[in-house]
């Protein structure tokens, strides 16, 4: 139940068996194709999404060395560890890093973000969409992305724990660089950053006064270009920078197919009514979580444990008794919390309420007073109110 790496599908491992390709096959550029224009689809975009080899932060430094040349102005708003992942890369790039921050789990203040934007000229705002270390879910990331535009600035999302599963209208958010990852909510290996890239951000890096110092985290390297030699009746050709990682695409390309078989829309609901349930379950523990209810991530949850038991502790028993791996809370939160994470194949009935079991089991090991069965129940409760809207919610996909 960690908030990535998750679990995989043992249908998503199987398609790594195989025998070695090579990356230029045409068997394999097939494969290459599809899972880029599936992504496209999970990201709801018709904007070119790359795949860059790597995790998360490649995705992440790969859009942002793209579009910043040293000394541009940026804004990164912040509310958990996440948000200054963007300002380090920035600043080691030679920009020039602002920051606002809110509280961790406090909804974002508009009216200060814009009069921020409005005074900056700024070339490129970034923002977490879905902070994994507060489990906090912004949904205003299309105002802040109109807002960006309205001041001349590119759009930079960092969704890196919320693509597949959470709602992510990457075109009608007007996202420039939207980024992601392989092992979250996507439920596939580690392997791969993700970035769906938009005109406007394309012409920036055509327009760039010095080009970028890097093959590798160069996208304009990796955008596909028209070709007159068509593969699998397709007009373009999509560059390999790199030697692609052939047997993580093969597992991408299932899990994709996963994704598309339960369809998207219906795979952000599982997520929604999953966490939900195990939030109330939490509650019923007497426990809460660290994110206002009104942003709660249908992702990961974060949960500030009871004074006197340890983070390290608590994790150590609900591994060794329950089989269960997750890990603490980040920042001011990793001496007195932990983090759960619900996604991808672990947010179904089965996993929340198997961990919901565990953690009143671990807490009353504890000596903290439970009472026995309640957030099980209660949970229950969330799924049979769910199931008589929606019946297939309990199905595992
Ligand atoms: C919101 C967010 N941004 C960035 C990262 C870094 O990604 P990675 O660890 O895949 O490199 C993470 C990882 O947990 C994350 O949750």
């Amino acid at each position: 139940m960690c908030p990535g790496p998750n679990d995989i599908a043992d249908r998503v491992l199987r398609a790594m068996i195989r025998p070695a390709t090579a990356p230029g096959s045409p068997e394999f550029q097939e494969v290459f194709e599809q899972v880029h224009e599936r992504l496209a689809q999970v990201f709801q975009t018709s904007n070119q999404v790359i795949t860059v080899p790597g995790s998360g932060r490649t995705g992440l430094e790969s859009a942002i060395l793209s579009v910043l040349e040293p000394g541009d102005p940026t804004l990164t708003i912040t509310a958990g560890y996440f948000g200054s992942m963007a300002i380090r890369i920035i600043t080691n790039a030679g920009g020039k890093a602002d920051e606002i921050s809110f509280p961790w789990g406090e909804p974002l203040d508009l009216e200060r973000i814009e009069e921020k934007i409005a005074q900056g000229g700024y070339k490129l705002v970034t923002m977490v969409h879905n902070e994994t270390s507060s489990g906090a879910l912004y949904q205003e990331a299309g105002a802040v992305a109109r807002m960006a535009h309205q001041h001349g600035a590119l759009f930079l999302l960092d969704a890196i724990s919320s693509l597949g599963g959470a709602p992510l209208p990457t075109d009608e958010w007007e996202v420039d660089l939207c980024v992601s990852c392989s092992h979250k909510a996507m439920a596939s290996p580690i392997g791969h950053g993700y970035v769906a890239v938009s005109d406007r951000a394309w012409s920036v890096m055509e327009q760039r006064k010095e080009p970028c110092r890097s093959t590798f985290f160069n996208l304009l390297n990796w955008k596909a270009q028209p070709s007159e030699e068509a593969v699998g009746g397709r007009t373009h050709r999509r560059p390999q920078v790199v030697f692609s990682s052939v047997h993580v695409y093969y597992a991408l390309h299932e899990a994709l197919q996963m994704i598309l078989e339960e369809g998207v829309e219906q795979r952000w609901n599982r997520h929604r009514i999953n966490a939900q349930a195990f939030r109330e379950g939490i509650q019923a523990l007497g426990l809460k979580p660290l994110a206002k209810p009104e942003i709660a991530s249908p992702t990961v949850t974060c949960i500030p444990l009871p004074e006197g038991i340890r983070p390290a502790d608590f994790l150590q028993k609900l591994r060794a008794e329950h089989g269960i791996y997750t890990t603490r809370g980040l920042g001011p939160y990793r001496e007195n919390a932990i983090r759960i994470g619900h996604m991808g194949v672990t947010a179904i009935p089965r996993c929340i309420l198997h961990t919901l079991y565990a953690m009143e089991s671990v807490l009353a090991s504890f000596g903290y007073p439970v009472s026995p069965g309640a957030a099980v129940s209660r949970a229950g409760q969330v799924y049979a109110e769910a199931q008589q809207h929606q019946p297939e919610i309990g199905a595992v996909p």
